[in-house]
């Protein structure tokens, strides 16, 4: 049995090794506008822009390193099988590449990147608990919606800009699940998709459902904040008041970004350390290295101030 696996294990790699061999001749172009330059790598990272003259996420992240991280997704206990896979993540991440996501500060960054942002996804979609064969981080991307909703998540302030469509459900869905009205509606304006009429498409298209978590990693959720991807890459300067709330770029901050009070500035709690290990665990797996990810005060939010306030804020 494990002779069997490693050999599985060996020949994926090796076959992505060559796929890389073969990316590595893809057709890049250049040109430099105004001292700068920008590129064009074809459909993974289009329309020339300064990120895509980098490597892109299939460069160095491939898919048997996806299978490793979310190597129980398919197993006959998880809720979505055969759901998500590398393709449809592959698919969704071209569409903010040119603008950054994985493709932004030299290769440790960039890998580090999708490190971070799939341990949320991971983490916001594990069923595996406690004792959870292969451990509790072996069970991303599990599920691909809330499974026993207990409202419609409509929210009637938000009636003019996005009204609830009658029987809609705005209950979790997707890879960083989407909750209430106002969310949907927002990712559906980004994504040029009616995902206010149709909240439903992110549980049946596994890129969009990839689409509208990285949409959430790339943008604030509030003007005068941050996005987490801004956050985590360091373009994020924090002011004066960001630092005396704690708030440094890094991991810790992308939690504070995501989930606001949630997550952060309540201590050393449970719903944060499993975010931190699900992206300590996917580095180790992608083989950049738990020790990569900085000081403990990088990766916690547990002392900071929250960005936001849940009574009013779009965490899930
Ligand atoms: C591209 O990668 C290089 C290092 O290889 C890095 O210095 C540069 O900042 C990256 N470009 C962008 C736009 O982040
Ligand atoms: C899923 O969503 C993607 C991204 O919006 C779209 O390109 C694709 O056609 C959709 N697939 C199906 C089967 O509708
Ligand atoms: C900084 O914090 C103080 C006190 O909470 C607040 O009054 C002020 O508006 C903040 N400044 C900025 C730029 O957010």
């Amino acid at each position: 049995m494990a002779g069997i696996a490693i050999t599985i294990l060996a020949l994926t790699a090796a076959a992505g090794f060559w796929a890389a061999e073969a990316e590595s001749s893809k057709q890049i172009i250049e040109k430099t506008v105004k001292g700068q330059k920008l590129c064009d790598q074809g459909w993974e990272c289009k329309g020339l822009s300064k990120y895509c003259c980098n490597q892109t996420i299939s460069d160095f992240f491939q898919t048997y390193q996806f299978e490793d991280l979310f190597a129980k997704r398919n197993s006959p206990v998880a809720h979505a099988v055969g759901f998500w896979d590398y393709k449809s993540f592959i698919t969704s991440a071209a569409l903010y590449q040119p603008h950054g996501f994985g493709t932004t500060g030299g290769s440790e960054t960039q890998a580090k990147e999708v490190a971070a942002f799939l341990g949320h996804v991971g983490a916001k979609t594990s069923c595996g608990y406690g004792v959870a064969t292969g451990g509790p981080e072996a069970w991303g991307l599990c599920y691909n919606k809330e499974m026993s909703p207990d409202k419609d998540y409509c929210d009637d302030y938000f009636k003019y800009d996005y009204p609830c469509s009658p029987g809609a459900q705005y209950y979790g869905r997707g890879a960083l699940p989407l909750y209430w009205n106002y969310n949907y509606g927002a990712a559906g304006e980004a994504l040029k998709q009616d995902l206010l009429n149709h909240p439903e498409y992110i549980e049946q298209n596994a890129t969009l459902a990839f689409q509208a978590a990285i949409w959430r990693w790339m943008t604030p959720p509030k003007k005068g904040l941050p996005s987490a991807h801004d956050a985590f890459v360091g373009t994020w300067k924090p002011t004066k008041n960001d630092t005396l709330a704690k708030r440094i770029p890094g991991f810790g901050t992308t939690m504070n970004v995501l989930y606001g009070d949630s997550v952060c500035g309540q201590g050393d709690v449970d719903q944060m350390n499993t975010i931190i290990s699900h992206y300590q665990h996917y580095l180790d797996l992608m083989g950049i290295g738990r020790e990569k990810a900085g000081p403990h005060e990088l990766l916690t939010c547990a002392e900071q101030e929250p960005f936001t306030v849940a009574s009013k804020s779009s965490s899930s």
